[in-house]
């Protein structure tokens, strides 16, 4: 795997003194960085959308602790505020109880930017193997689908369900990409189109709309998803619009495959009833590019993620193996608590 030409993005970087971040919400117009000297900062930008990807979430609010220790403050309450930036990504809980537990155990601050730095070359590691994993189940030629971003912006680099799809165009598995625009938020059109041009992997762009009817053309063969949390059960948590691409990859005889670090597996979860999916505010669907588009007055409903449950996942894909067909009992063998 030529991991040069694959994996050239770093959009969380840290810089010695302060957490460096690509500002996504400007992408694919304008490359800016954004510079976080304080947990608070960091929050701000997991809130906002700046940073955003369960996986980055996770390293960008490890390195907010960092910060915070280093400025002295109280730990117990940054913590706490970055634990509430958003809900649903379990990855930001899970790289915050790893920096607790630090904590508990004396750590200085040199000992946290250490942990942090580890929770990041980990999940890049993770990815380059899932890669391989998630590759090696499809068939050589193939068309597939993806949905939001899950590429090197996402994580600490490579990606989740992209860092397959750039296993799979590398080794002739995959021929042809489609990307799901990912209304409101459009993070298929603006960042994995973004990705998938630097990269020059084959790739389409679709309404979202378009999928069921890109499924019946029998153009993919494979949907490929990252998640965001994902149940004792198997259920899992990915961005809106992902249950109904299960859905319909079912009925067209599609592939359905969800590809996670193990550090987005909640097994304190018991099924995705008990996930809680984050409401955004309903502005982001009343306007395109900051445009109202919707009549005044209008009010809209606005979940960002919704639950694929597990009886339609063919499978899930982490660094610690590939579970097919997932089943508790599967979930509890790999990932037992
Ligand atoms: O709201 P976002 O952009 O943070 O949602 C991101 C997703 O849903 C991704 O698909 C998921 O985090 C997997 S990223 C590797």
């Amino acid at each position: 795997m030529d991991f040069d030409r694959y994996d050239r993005i770093r959009a969380v970087q840290w810089q010695g003194d302060h957490l460096r971040l690509l500002d996504q919400r400007l992408l694919p117009q304008e490359e800016r960085w954004i510079d976080c000297a304080s947990a608070a900062q960091v929050t701000q930008a997991i809130k906002d959308l700046a940073v955003r990807g369960a996986p980055a979430i996770g390293i960008a609010a490890a390195w907010g602790v960092v910060l915070a220790a280093r400025q002295g403050e109280p730990l117990d309450a940054a913590l706490a505020m970055l634990r509430a930036a958003r809900p649903t990504a379990v990855n930001l809980m899970w790289a915050l109880d790893r920096m607790k537990a630090r904590i508990a155990a004396g750590a200085d601050a040199a000992a946290l930017e250490r942990e942090a730095q580890a929770i990041q070359d980990e999940d890049l590691a993770a990815n380059r193997h899932m890669g391989e994993l998630g590759a090696a189940l499809i068939a050589p030629h193939s068309g597939v689908l993806t949905h939001c971003n899950t590429g090197s912006l996402a994580t600490a680099g490579f990606g989740t369900a992209l860092g397959v799809i750039r296993a799979g165009v590398a080794s002739g598995r995959i021929a042809q990409v489609y990307a799901g625009e990912t209304r409101p938020w459009q993070q298929g059109a603006r960042l994995t189109m973004w990705e998938l041009v630097r990269d020059g992997i084959p790739a389409k762009l679709i309404a979202d709309s378009a999928a069921s009817h890109l499924m019946r053309s029998g153009e993919v063969q494979w949907v490929i998803v990252g998640a965001d949390r994902i149940a004792a059960n198997g259920d899992t948590a990915n961005k809106i619009g992902t249950y109904q691409l299960a859905i319909a990859a079912r009925h067209h005889g599609v592939k359905f495959m969800v590809v996670a670090p193990s550090s987005t597996v909640d097994m304190a979860t018991a099924s995705g009833e008990d996930i809680e999916i984050e409401l955004r505010d309903a502005t982001e669907l009343l306007a395109v590019a900051g445009r109202r588009t919707v009549v005044e007055g209008a009010e809209a409903w606005n979940p960002v993620f919704d639950v694929t449950p597990a009886a339609l996942i063919d499978a899930i894909v982490t660094e610690k193996g590939v579970i097919e067909r997932p089943t508790p009992q599967a979930m509890q063998a790999m990932f037992g608590r």
